[in-house]
């Protein structure tokens, strides 16, 4: 970057050696997928929030955070590898692009709301294909209890109400206990209390999830399952897999939330569950969207398939023909390039006319110790037929960015 500032949402920043924000994630962050309406993750957000129906909401926080609110206030280690410069985007070293909506537990909590639902974009830096895109969209969700007895008493009333509502669907779930040697109760919480918070956290998923997947006509089951897992905010921590069209989909990760993130947000003789959910997973298979890139698309060809409120299967237009690319490079000695510098210079040039990414080479010479690799680019728009003129030059254009900015040796 050559300018001294980036702006963001109407906002400068300084630029530094932290700074790794691209233009083309820049342009992003204003178009706010998750609130335009009639788009699928519009819809699908409204599903959510609809089941959850006695929750407030938000949906307007910026994306720009400290790190320390995106990472510290939730207990992530110092040297965890989240906050690596080749997996999050830094606008400087004072403020990144979230990476999560978990982010913005503390100041949820801090409202001293007992149940919410935050919608926001997030960002991570990744590979390219079908299913991965540097922005995508969460909805965190967390319910606060008294942890008292009276307040117990409550869960355990809620509790049987939504097993009662659960008892009347045709779901199958796979349970782990509640609470394990690997997934602890937290030092300082009750195990009853906990037990009862993490049970509560199941039974409001499940019902959750029910009403997204289990809507078919199909006669079988739907079957939802429960997996231990870590996160540095929650204990007990829970993944949930949902079989949907003939497999096992990863759809998100909650748990009881750790103590010091209400004790940060002030909030005491509490406990609480979250939950954080990516919506472009369920919205592709629900909306059968083959390709995440047409979440940003603005052809009408699209748009004009959706209905808001609705959930209705995507008819392709057509698949355009695709135009595969190769470029192998000699790195300069010691360069630092990561697999995902080289896939954010990729979209930077040519956007959303890449399909993807893979590297297909990468040896190390035995002489002279230099490192080659090669990578294959997948050319293909989702709007249009292109001409191998117009690949040609875009691969042209990829190929000397990538010499200026790496100073690689084009082989
Ligand atoms: N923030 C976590 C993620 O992005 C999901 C999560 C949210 C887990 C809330 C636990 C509680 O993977």
């Amino acid at each position: 970057l050559s300018q001294k500032h980036v702006e963001i949402l109407g906002t400068k920043y300084p630029v530094d050696e932290f700074t790794n924000v691209t233009p083309s994630i820049i342009s992003k962050i204003p178009l706010r997928l998750h609130t335009k309406p009639s788009h699928p993750l519009d819809t699908l957000r409204g599903l959510i929030e609809g089941h959850f129906s006695d929750f407030s909401h938000v949906s307007s926080f910026s994306p720009v955070v400290s790190p320390f609110k995106n990472f510290d206030e939730l207990s992530f280690p110092k040297d965890h590898p989240g906050r690596a410069v080749t997996d999050s985007y830094y606008v400087n070293k004072d403020m990144m692009l979230r990476t999560h909506t978990s982010a913005h537990e503390v100041e949820m909590f801090r409202k001293g709301e007992d149940k919410w639902l935050l919608t926001a974009d997030v960002y991570r830096r990744d590979e390219i294909d079908g299913s991965h895109y540097p922005v995508f969209h969460q909805v965190e969700g967390a319910r606060v209890f008294d942890a008292t007895p009276s307040g117990m008493k409550e869960v355990m009333e809620d509790n049987a109400r939504l097993e009662a509502q659960l008892s009347r669907t045709n779901i199958v779930i796979e349970d782990v206990p509640h609470i394990s040697s690997t997934n602890p109760v937290q030092p300082g919480h009750d195990p009853v209390f906990s037990e009862l918070v993490a049970k509560n956290l199941k039974l409001s998923l499940n019902g959750m999830i029910f009403k997204l997947f289990g809507g078919g006509a199909s006669q079988a089951p739907l079957r939802v399952r429960w997996i231990e897992a870590y996160f540095p905010f929650t204990s007990p921590s829970f993944e949930v897999e949902v079989f949907y069209q003939g497999k096992w989909l990863e759809i998100l990760g909650s748990g009881v939330v750790v103590q010091a993130t209400l004790n940060t947000a002030g909030v005491q003789n509490k406990i609480s569950w979250a939950f954080g959910l990516g919506l472009e997973r369920i919205a592709m298979v629900l909306f059968s969207i083959p390709d995440i890139r047409l979440f940003w698309t603005e052809d009408e060809r699209f748009h004009s398939q959706f209905q808001s409120g609705k959930i209705t299967t995507f008819k392709p237009y057509s698949k355009y023909p695709a135009c595969y690319k190769d470029v192998s490079f000699w790195l300069p000695t010691n360069s630092t390039l990561h697999e995902n510098d080289f896939c954010d210079l990729v979209r930077d040039t040519a956007g959303d006319l890449v399909e993807d990414v893979k590297r297909l080479d990468h040896f190390v010479h035995p002489k002279t110790q230099k490192t080659s690799l090669c990578y294959r680019i997948n050319y293909r728009s989702m709007d249009r037929s292109l001409s191998n003129e117009e690949s040609n030059d875009i691969h042209g254009q990829v190929v000397s960015e990538l010499k200026n900015r790496f100073d690689v040796e084009i082989r």
